[in-house]
């Protein structure tokens, strides 16, 4: 059979599909990339909760201060949730004929947290401390996004590993002075021990 076509030809014909089928695999890395950032670690994904809690309506609209339901969150590693009686204090007397409050009545007779579904909670070997972040100047957006406007709360960034060291690799360059002159080790921030107990 005739060759159809020139030697060269042939070989630009096969380094074209070659470089096709690379760029297909890497669209397909970069694909799943994208949704593993994302999608896999529950970015922007609400929780069933027992009210139909709104940030956007209490933080955003009425302006209430994040401390004033997470009042520990300056003091302790946990930030702490509202207790019934928090919310109560206004819905004994506005929005206070609706079913929605029902849990929380229930939690407040038997004395009882209300049971808030969490977004955000990290695997039990992970060391997380609110004050310290808080005390380092960091504000609640950093980390959780732009709450007050969320109407179901939602995770902003990852919290993954990665997500945790890319801050705290560029502390160390930016601080590095304040960290050593409060006796603390340059490395320590990186260091396993230090989020893994
Ligand atoms: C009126 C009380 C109230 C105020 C004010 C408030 N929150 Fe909340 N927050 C809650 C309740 C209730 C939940 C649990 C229900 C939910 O996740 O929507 C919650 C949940 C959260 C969560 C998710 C917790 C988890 O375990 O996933 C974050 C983060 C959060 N709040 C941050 C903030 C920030 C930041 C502010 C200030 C901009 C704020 N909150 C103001 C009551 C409040
Ligand atoms: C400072 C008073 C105050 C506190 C504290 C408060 N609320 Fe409210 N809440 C309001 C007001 C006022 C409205 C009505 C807002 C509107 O209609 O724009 C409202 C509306 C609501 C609604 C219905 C409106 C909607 O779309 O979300 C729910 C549900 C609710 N609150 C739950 C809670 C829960 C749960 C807590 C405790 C974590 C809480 N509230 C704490 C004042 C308060
Ligand atoms: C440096 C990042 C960072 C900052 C800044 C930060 N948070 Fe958090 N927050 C987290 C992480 C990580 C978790 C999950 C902790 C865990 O599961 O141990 C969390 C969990 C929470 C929770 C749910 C669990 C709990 O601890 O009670 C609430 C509520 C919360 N944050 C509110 C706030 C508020 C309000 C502020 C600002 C005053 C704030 N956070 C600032 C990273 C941060
Ligand atoms: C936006 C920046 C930032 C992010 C994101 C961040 N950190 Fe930090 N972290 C800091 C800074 C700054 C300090 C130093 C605080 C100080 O002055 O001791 C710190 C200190 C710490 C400490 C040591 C302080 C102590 O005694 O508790 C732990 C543990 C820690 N971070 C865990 C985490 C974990 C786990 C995550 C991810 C879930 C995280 N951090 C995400 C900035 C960050
Ligand atoms: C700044 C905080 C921080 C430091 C430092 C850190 N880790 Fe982690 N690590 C995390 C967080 C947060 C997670 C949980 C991520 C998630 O939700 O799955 C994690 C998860 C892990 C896991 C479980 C992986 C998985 O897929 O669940 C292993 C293993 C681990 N870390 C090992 C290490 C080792 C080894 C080091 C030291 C070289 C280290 N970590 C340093 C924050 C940290």
């Amino acid at each position: 059979m005739a060759q159809l076509f020139s030697a060269e030809a042939d070989r630009r014909l096969r380094l074209a599909l070659a470089l096709g089928a690379a760029a297909l695999l890497l669209a397909a890395m970069a694909g799943f990339a994208y949704f593993r950032s994302d999608r896999a670690w529950g970015v922007g994904a609400a929780a069933p909760q027992p009210i139909p809690f709104s940030h956007a309506v209490h933080a955003g609209g009425l302006g209430l201060d994040c401390r004033f339901c997470h009042a520990a969150v300056e003091r302790t590693a946990e930030a702490g949730m509202p207790t019934a009686e928090t919310c109560l204090g206004c819905h004994d007397r506005v929005w206070n004929v609706t079913a929605q409050f029902a849990p929380l009545r229930t939690a407040r007779e038997l004395d009882q947290p209300v049971a808030w579904a969490s977004v955000h909670r990290l695997p039990d070997h992970v060391r997380f401390d609110h004050a310290a972040h808080l005390t380092a100047g960091l504000g609640c957006a950093t980390c959780h996004g732009d709450v007050a406007a969320m109407p179901r709360t939602v995770k902003a960034e990852t919290l993954s590993m990665g997500w945790c060291l890319d801050c705290h690799r560029q502390t160390q360059t930016r601080d590095a002075g304040r960290f050593r002159h409060a006796g603390i080790e340059l490395s320590s921030l990186t260091r396993c021990s230090t989020c893994h107990r």
